[in-house]
């Protein structure tokens, strides 16, 4: 997968990138993401980027011809690469939209910044917008990374484990259970005997339930759409009874 990332700060991203599992993604020819700089696409010996908006109102609003004019010098002219826009108006992103983008080939993600982004981008330029929650940040950088983050996982070959990322929360539409490593014993807390039975089946189903019962106690909303059993739907008719 190919990502273009524009931005006024794209020094932002070269640390979360050179480090662990993209590091390695992109060192693997799996991921290849490009920096570039809005700035660079300016006009003029000042390379304006932004200015203050029509009809007055404080800050600044990004100036629609330099980014125009790197999308157009970035992508082929026949591309049908998504143009995302990163703003807190876009539309929440989750793990099915990651899947979804992790099945293009190639993406640009557009970092808004300052108050705003001339309309004129939205309207004619971006394909689509995405916000990673609902809270404001100063810029779209750090969104962007997420989105980077959670797709470049998607990828096949990225994770180690073939299946490492069908198990995680979300993937499978529950949150996961908990996890133990050694040692067996830590400060009297123990591990569960389960997990040290070495019986693979009670092993799964003592998970399941786990996933099951963590999901159920802090994001009940999750089990309206996770595809459940018999057993598991069982298994959650025995919480719901014992509560309270
Ligand atoms: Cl994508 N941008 C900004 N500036 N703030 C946000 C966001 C994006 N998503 C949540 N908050």
């Amino acid at each position: 997968m190919h990502i273009d990332v524009l931005s006024l700060f794209p020094d932002m991203f070269s640390g979360y990138l050179r480090e662990s599992i993209l590091k390695r993604a992109q060192e693997a020819g799996l991921l290849t993401v490009v920096l570039h700089n809005i700035r660079d696409y300016a006009a003029g010996k000042h390379r304006v980027t932004d200015e203050p908006p029509y009809g007055g109102g404080g800050g600044m609003v990004l100036k629609p011809e330099p980014i125009f004019t790197a999308v157009e010098a970035i992508l082929p002219p026949d591309t049908t690469a998504p143009i995302i826009l990163l703003t807190p108006q876009g539309q929440t992103f989750t793990h099915a939209a990651a899947q979804e983008l992790a099945l293009e080939p190639r993406l640009l993600l557009l970092c808004g910044r300052y108050e705003g982004i001339d309309e004129r981008v939205r309207q004619h330029l971006v394909t689509r917008e995405i916000s990673i929650g609902d809270y404001v940040l100063t810029g779209g950088e750090l969104a962007a990374m997420v989105v980077i983050d959670a797709v470049a996982r998607l990828i096949p070959g990225v994770l180690g484990a073939a299946d490492a990322a069908e198990q995680d929360s979300h993937a499978s539409g529950l949150l996961e259970g908990p996890h133990y490593t050694r040692p067996e014993s830590f400060r009297g807390w123990s591990v569960p005997e389960v997990l040290r039975s070495g019986h693979a089946a009670n092993i799964a189903r003592w998970r399941r339930e786990q996933a099951l019962r963590r999901t159920w106690e802090r994001r009940p909303d999750l089990l309206t759409h996770a595809p459940l059993s018999d057993k598991d739907r069982q298994f959650l008719a025995g919480l719901t009874e014992n509560d309270g």
